[in-house]
């Protein structure tokens, strides 16, 4: 290669020059980050702060103890396997672990259907398939509400839920101790409400019956009716 100048033979060195001086001072693209299957991810309810009669407080607070459970879930499941790993699965730790599994699950994943069965502000239609079943089983919309109540005003700590029976189509209003018991094996959970103080007692006291008002005026029953409509596919 001729060039004009005695110089311009130094332009394709200074190129490359700046070129690997430039990609020196670039940032390397960020990598991103590896969600083992094992992972949970926490979701974002946001959405719901203005909920009438919820506060945004009392919300935030609630979103803050949820992601607990999805971080202690994360973190047994990362122990045990590091535990089954080390050949520790015969010790006192392991078991002990293992028996909070079921409550830091289902911690999590009864707040997660809490969270999205709220948020909503219209009737359940009495049109609806799940309506006509609450009919069906137990008389009226009024009962199966009446019965749904009375379990959450149960004296206690925990959840109530109404749970439909795969193999024969019954629904429950069921409660559930703290996280893990009382829950129907297999049962489909169709709506689900916390009745633990924290979900209540920093705006309502302990007037229980008032929040369990305030949840029913926010039910999203268009979930709910999701819920029952994929449980009888
Ligand atoms: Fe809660």
């Amino acid at each position: 290669m001729k060039y004009s100048s005695p110089f311009l033979f130094l332009i394709p060195l200074i190129t490359a020059f700046s070129s690997a001086a430039s990609a020196q001072n670039v940032a390397p693209a960020p990598q991103k980050t590896k969600v083992a299957p094992s992972e949970y991810l926490v979701k974002d309810y946001s959405y719901l702060y203005g909920m009438p009669g919820f506060s945004d407080a009392l919300l935030k607070m609630h979103f803050q103890l949820y992601q607990g459970y999805v971080k202690n879930t994360n973190f047994l499941l990362a122990r045990f396997k590091e535990m089954d790993a080390a050949g520790a699965d015969q010790t006192y730790d392991y078991g002990a672990l293992k028996r909070r599994l079921a409550w830091e699950w289902d911690g999590m994943r009864l707040h997660e259907l809490y969270f999205e069965n709220l948020g909503g502000s219209d009737m359940l239609d009495k049109s609806d398939p799940l309506y006509g079943k609450m009919i069906s089983d137990f008389g009226s919309y009024d009962a199966w509400k009446k019965s749904f109540v009375a379990t959450g005003l149960i004296r206690g700590i925990g959840w109530v839920i109404l749970y439909r029976d795969p193999q024969t189509g019954r629904l429950f209003n069921t409660w559930i101790n703290e996280h893990d018991v009382g829950h129907l094996s297999g049962g489909d959970p169709l709506l689900v409400m916390d009745v633990f103080e924290h979900a209540y007692i920093t705006q309502y006291g302990l007037d229980r019956a008032k929040y369990i008002n305030a949840f029913f005026e926010n039910i999203n029953w268009a979930k709910v009716s999701k819920r029952y409509n994929a449980a009888t596919q």
